[in-house]
């Protein structure tokens, strides 16, 4: 039942503050920083979402870190995102060899990373695991699992914080969620 115009800010509530966000991410930062440590993991942001998240985390890292991001765009149908993903900008170096850690804001149906570990492991990293700022685990439609989870939230449409709503509320400081909506159209992802 949609309850709120989903383009409108005023019909957003606060999921997870600023401060409840950011004592997680040091506690991820934490947890990296003793799991990779003497290692020089190699980041992989994914774009657009991860962004914010992947900028605070590593500045919550005490160990050194590369970074790279890998640009998708999921095409979508039925109703929930199919997986089928194009690639709008690739790596920029060989993570043959490497730790590889990817950074997401959102695991969702879980086809977005499933698709990741096939394409990212066919190059042959030494290791590949995942970072998730939320994971909607309820909605899962395969088998995937994140290494560190920020977050488990509920089936909700959530914004802010990187993650958009037709491309608008990025720049919000805290996780949002629309009122009464367990998910609504992805004006960019039909039928998400
Ligand atoms: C989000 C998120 C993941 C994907 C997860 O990206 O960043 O990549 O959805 O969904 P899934 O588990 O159902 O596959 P989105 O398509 O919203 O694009 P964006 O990161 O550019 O906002």
């Amino acid at each position: 039942m949609l309850m709120g115009d989903p383009s409108s800010e005023s019909s957003l509530e606060v999921l997870l503050g600023s401060s409840q966000v950011a004592a997680r991410v040091r506690e991820l930062g934490d947890e990296i920083s003793r799991d990779y440590h003497g290692r020089t993991p190699h980041l992989v942001g994914i774009l657009k979402g991860a962004w914010v998240f992947m900028a605070d985390l590593v500045r919550n890292l005490v160990i050194e870190v590369t970074v790279d991001f890998l640009g998708i765009q999921s095409y979508g149908a039925g109703t929930t995102s199919s997986g089928e993903v194009k690639i709008t900008k690739d790596l920029d170096v060989s993570i043959a060899g490497r730790d590889v850690l990817i950074v997401e804001d959102i695991i969702d149906t879980g086809r977005t990373y499933q698709y990741l570990q096939g394409v990212l492991s066919a190059h042959k990293p030494k290791s590949l695991k995942l970072v998730t700022l939320l994971d909607k685990s309820s909605h899962r439609a395969v088998p995937v699992k994140a290494d560190y989870i920020g977050f488990r939230i509920p089936d909700v449409f959530v914004v802010g914080y990187g993650l958009d709503y037709d491309q608008k509320f990025r720049r919000l400081p805290d996780v949002r969620y629309l009122r009464g909506v367990a998910s609504v159209p992805h004006p960019s992802r039909p039928g998400w």
